[in-house]
């Protein structure tokens, strides 16, 4: 029987394009350019499947366009924002996500730019690189200690979980706002707050973790943030759109904040060239699951579903 065709849109790791060449007619670009809302339209109609990642974008407009050949959309990401799901649904296409996999690396990024942020990481860097280092006093980039302050989550699923875990390692003290609260297990002792107003008010760190819905869309905003302690610092790995980025440059120039780790933005790729001249805002370029082995993990994902899938099983992670 021939094999279902796919299209990866870009690039996986050696490992997951070599067991999807083993088990699937592939069709994959090396040029490894996002896939335009033209090319998505046009490849439905040659494939039975797409393995896309968060920078294909399945809009309305492009769903409605999509040729009937195409059945499941078998993410490479957890987010799914760049997916309108209620136009998947009605035309019948089954979405998938990849989660789990990616909680830990994506842990480590904000721990790494939650560390940086509050250590001045950009400002010594620069000043030792450039050779430009010739000044030492008590009172020279002196930081913001991480170790036992309280820290707010903002979504406690996979992500926001591996990161208060890394973070009891540092004696913080985990506070955190989610849809619903957590059984005691997952809890493990952090202090839920049924509103966001009360989490805000404690968080000298706040790390958000939550999916980008309509409902989390500039839930860091002037409001938000002028509700957190004065010199609080700000980390996010989850999505540009969670931040207003006027208001936070706003709350950066004002010493509301005291230092932001983003590695994501509104625009993306590019960033925010505003946020460039401003040391104390420590940037990455949306990588935060991107390790090898999280990487294999989250095309091992994307296949296990579509095997299910194309098996006639329900794909473990359908949406
Ligand atoms: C995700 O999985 O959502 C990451 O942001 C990478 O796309």
């Amino acid at each position: 029987m021939a094999k279902p065709v796919i299209w990866i849109t870009r690039t996986l790791s050696d490992a997951t394009l070599e067991r999807a060449r083993r088990d699937y007619d592939v069709i994959w670009d090396e040029a490894d350019r996002p896939g335009t809302a033209e090319d998505i339209i046009r490849m439905s109609a040659k494939v039975d499947g797409i393995i896309p990642c968060h920078s294909e974008h399945f809009s309305a407009d492009v769903v409605a366009e999509l040729d009937p050949r195409l059945k499941i959309v078998a993410n490479h990401s957890v987010g799914v924002d760049h997916c309108d799901l209620p136009a998947l649904r009605d035309k019948g296409i089954v979405v998938t996500n990849t989660p789990g996999v990616l909680s830990d690396a994506t842990a480590e990024l904000a721990m790494m730019l939650m560390l940086a942020a509050a250590r001045n990481a950009v400002a010594g860097d620069r000043v030792v690189r450039s050779g430009n280092w010739d000044f030492w006093s008590p009172a020279f980039m002196v930081g913001k200690q991480v170790t036992g302050a309280p820290l707010g989550i903002i979504g406690m699923g996979g992500v926001g979980r591996a990161f208060a875990r890394k973070a009891r390692g540092f004696d913080m003290e985990i506070h955190y706002h989610n849809r619903s609260r957590l059984s005691p297990e997952d809890e493990a002792g952090a202090t839920y707050h049924e509103d966001l107003e009360s989490l805000l008010a404690v968080s000298d760190f706040l790390s958000l973790h939550c999916p980008a819905t309509t409902q989390t869309t500039g839930i860091i905003n002037a409001g938000t943030l002028a509700q957190m302690p004065k010199g609080s610092v700000l980390v996010n790995t989850a999505r540009g759109s969670l931040v207003d980025e006027a208001a936070l440059l706003d709350a950066i120039d004002s010493g509301q904040l005291a230092a932001a780790g983003l590695d994501c933005f509104v625009t993306e790729p590019g960033g925010n060239p505003d946020f460039s001249s401003r040391d104390n805002i420590v940037m990455m370029p949306h990588v935060g699951s991107a390790t090898v082995s999280t990487r294999d993990a989250m095309g091992f994902k994307a296949l296990d579903n579509l095997d299910a899938f194309f098996r006639g099983d329900t794909p473990p992670d359908q949406l």
